[in-house]
Parts: C-alpha cells; structure tokens; sequence
C-alpha cells in the first residue's frame, strides 16, 4: 500500500531537536511533485533568499538559470538531465540550473570557493521554498557540456546542480519501482560523533 504525500511529508520529518529552526528537519526531496503551478512571486522569494547568503569577499559568484513548465530555458535544463532524473523530474514545474563564477571580479584571480558559495546560496534556496511548502530536488545527475551549449555559458563559470522545484505529489504518481520505495523510506543522516572532529577522526564530544 502506497502512502500518501501527507503521510509521507510526516515521515520524512526528522526529530525535533529543541532550539533547532524546525525548517532544517522538515525540509527534504520528493521526486513526485504535483500539478500546481508555482507563482512568479514565490519564485523570487526564494531566489531573494539565496542572494542573501554570505560568500568570499561577497563576490556571489552564484547565478540561476530558471524555466518554468513549457518554456524554452525549461526544455533546455530537462533535456541535459540523466535519463532517472527524467523519469521523475518531468513532473516538476520549475528547473533551475545553478553556475558559479570561478573567478573574483575585483582582480581577476581564481575563486577557490566559488562553488562553495552556490552551495550555500542553494542551501538558502531550498529552505526559502520549503517555508512557502514549496519542495525542491537537487540534481548533480545531468549532463554538464550539454547544458553549457545549451545556454552558452561563459568557461569561467562552474556548474552546480539543476534544482526541481514544485509542490510535493503523489509517491503513487512515481512510475520507477526504485524511486516509489525512495519516495516512502526515512530520511537517515550520519550522527554528530561521525562529523565533528576535536582532531581527526576524534569526536569532539558534543553532547
Ligand atoms: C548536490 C546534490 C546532488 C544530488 N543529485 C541527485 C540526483 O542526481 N538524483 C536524485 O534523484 N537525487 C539527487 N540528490 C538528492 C539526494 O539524494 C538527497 O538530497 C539526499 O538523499 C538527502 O535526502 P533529503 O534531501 O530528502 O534530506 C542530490 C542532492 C544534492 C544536494
């Protein structure tokens, strides 16, 4: 018996821990997503938030690229993804394309932590949207050369992840055994003793 959304957007909620914003254990990434559309204002809510995030020498080297359901820039970002992405991802309303300028516009040097400042504005990304009950799914499965020719993107940016972002639907929607039985399994994470280190490989003995 399948679950629905509602059941499994419960499930997937990881325990609250006191003091902790409850958005960072209830945000995760469905591969079923609805057919409700997502308004343009939502949609620069969340890129509002991603500008916010902080990066080396405020450079935001971050940049978007965003389609929307029958758009050109859409077909383009759908066509790039790995057949599973496909399979799943066409339900999406919304793809994004994430690049980072490898290099600082001040004196031209490189960016060592270009895209580490997209991950992060990413990150703020997909919390913005959770908070408006929007889901998003990050992608590292597509095909890189074909979305740089695909949009002309300048070398010296990197590409990140292309983002599905849209409403939470139905697992039962899901036609791929694999990603069904995803769709309705725990989200696990590796504990703190496994993360935070006091020297390397040492637990730093939080509580
Ligand atoms: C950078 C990045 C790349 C990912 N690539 C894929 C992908 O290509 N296909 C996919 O189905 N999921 C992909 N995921 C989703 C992860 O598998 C998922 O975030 C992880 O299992 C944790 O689940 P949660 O986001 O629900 O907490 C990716 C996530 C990130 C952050």
């Amino acid at each position: 018996m399948t679950l629905s959304a509602n059941e499994v957007h419960h499930l997937k909620h990881a325990p609250a821990v006191d003091g902790v914003l409850p958005l960072f254990h209830s945000r995760w990434s469905p591969r079923s997503f609805s057919d409700r559309e997502v308004s343009l204002n939502d949609l620069a809510k969340v890129f509002e938030a991603a500008r916010w995030a902080a990066s080396s020498y405020n450079e935001q080297p971050w940049r978007f690229l965003v389609g929307t359901r029958n758009s050109s820039a859409y077909k383009k970002l759908f066509d790039s993804l790995m057949p599973f992405n496909q399979a799943w991802a066409v339900s999406a309303p919304v793809l994004i394309l994430g690049a980072a300028k490898t290099r600082f516009s001040h004196n031209d040097s490189p960016n060592r932590v270009a895209l580490y400042d997209l991950g992060a504005a990413a990150s703020y990304l997909t919390l913005q949207a959770a908070s408006l009950g929007i889901s998003t799914h990050q992608m590292a499965g597509f095909d890189e050369a074909a979305a740089r020719q695909a949009f002309e993107i300048p070398d010296v940016y990197v590409l990140g992840a292309v983002i599905a972002l849209g409403y939470q639907g139905e697992p039962g929607a899901l036609a791929n055994e694999q990603a069904r039985a995803q769709e309705v399994a725990p989200r696990t994470r590796k504990p703190l003793k496994d993360l935070v280190f006091s020297s390397w490989g040492v637990p730093a003995g939080l509580p």
